[in-house]
């Protein structure tokens, strides 16, 4: 094997999150604002995304450089078609160990079986409140909690490992934190409380808006004796706690107040193959352009290997009221969360 290849804070790459679309059927406020992305907008046409077979290759690249997990995301990856294919492709890489997928569940009841027969184990869902006006407000298209509840049924039911996730934003959505992990502990679903991030230029994004994984924990504990729980691999996203008694768990993803970029080994590729080497960061390298000019496997490796090891990304780290506002970000939708 090559030897591991490291970026400037010897962090290597072992994840890659791949943005299979940037459309969406939801107009989540903190992602895809209705104002910026209304009727008219310009999504991708479809020649400027990475074909599968774009995709199983780079992934053949990136598996030599280091990378194990795989995590599928848009936009909603399940708006683009085929994709249960896209992921047996990916599996059948060497190297690849595990592979999830990021979605907000609405188009689960129509394509469970297929990905689940396709080999994906692991489901990520979004869901942010479970009054029916708030979450209708939310997701911007008026779809109601219990759509998403039945999918999450649905998917729970044909075998997925599932975990839920809840963006909490200040004065918004902070009164679903007791019924969100009521609901979820009775099911045994992990539920992950997200802290607002500034993510893009146009979320309205500021510290007074981030509910901390403090205030959220102490909600929970004045009803609930949660133990912390061991992470599951090196640099975990996710801080997780115990319901003391049971088997199910809670988690906080603390990008804000308690930033982990020291373990950051994650990497992102857009869906038009541009890759970037921190979610905040303002522009991206791109390779679909060095494949459609036919650079061998060799020669893609080495580009890619050296674009990770100039890699100083340390964004969360170094936020400040000012960089949320003044650094120019690339948006959550395109680049995948
Ligand atoms: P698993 O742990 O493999 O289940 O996936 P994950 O938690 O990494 O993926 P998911 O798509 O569910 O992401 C959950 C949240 O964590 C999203 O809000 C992501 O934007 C955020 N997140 C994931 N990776 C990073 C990261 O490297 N930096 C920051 N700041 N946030 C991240
Ligand atoms: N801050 C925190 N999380 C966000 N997500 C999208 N935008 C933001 C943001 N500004 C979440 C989605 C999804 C995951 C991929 O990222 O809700 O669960
Ligand atoms: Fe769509 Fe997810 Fe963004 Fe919401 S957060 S608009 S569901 S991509
Ligand atoms: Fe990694 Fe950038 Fe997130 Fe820090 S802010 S954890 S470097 S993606």
């Amino acid at each position: 094997a090559v030897k591991p290849i490291q970026d400037r804070f010897e962090r290597p790459i072992r994840d890659l999150r791949i943005s299979v679309t940037d459309r969406c059927n939801f107009r989540c406020s903190y992602c895809m604002p209705k104002e910026v992305f209304g009727d008219d907008y310009a999504f991708l046409p479809k020649q400027e995304l990475l074909t599968f077979e774009e995709i199983h290759r780079l992934t053949t690249v990136f598996a030599a450089m280091g990378v194990k997990k795989i995590r599928l995301t848009g936009g909603e990856p399940l708006m683009r078609r085929g994709l249960p294919d896209l992921v047996k492709s990916i599996l059948s890489v060497d190297g690849i160990e595990d592979i999830g997928l990021t979605t907000n569940g609405l188009l689960l009841g129509a394509h469970a079986e297929n990905l689940y027969a396709a080999g994906l184990r692991r489901l990520n869902i979004s869901l942010d409140a479970l009054t029916p006006e708030l979450f209708g407000e939310l997701n911007g298209r008026g779809v109601k909690p219990d759509l998403i509840l039945k999918q999450i049924d649905f998917a729970q039911q044909i075998g997925f490992d599932i975990k839920v996730n809840m963006v909490v934003q200040k004065g918004v959505n902070e009164s679903e934190i007791l019924p969100m992990a009521a609901y979820f502990k009775e099911r045994g679903i992990t539920l992950r409380f997200i802290e607002f991030m500034d993510v893009g230029n146009d979320n309205g994004w500021s510290f007074k808006k981030v509910v901390t994984k403090k205030e959220i924990l102490e909600k929970l504990q004045a009803v609930y004796d949660l133990e912390p729980v061991e992470e599951d691999y090196y640099g975990e996203v996710a801080k997780r706690y115990r319901f003391a008694g049971s088997e199910s768990q809670v988690g906080f993803i603390t990008s804000v107040s308690e930033s982990f970029c020291s373990t950051c080994t994650r990497a992102r590729l857009s869906s038009d193959g541009k890759f970037y080497t921190c979610l905040f960061a303002d522009s991206g390298f791109d390779i679909r352009e060095l494949v459609r000019d036919g650079l061998d496997d060799a020669e893609l490796l080495r580009q890619i290997s050296a674009v990770w090891q100039r890699r100083d990304d340390r964004y969360s780290d170094e936020r400040t009221e000012l960089t949320a506002k003044n650094r120019n970000k690339i948006g959550m939708s395109y680049i995948g969360g």
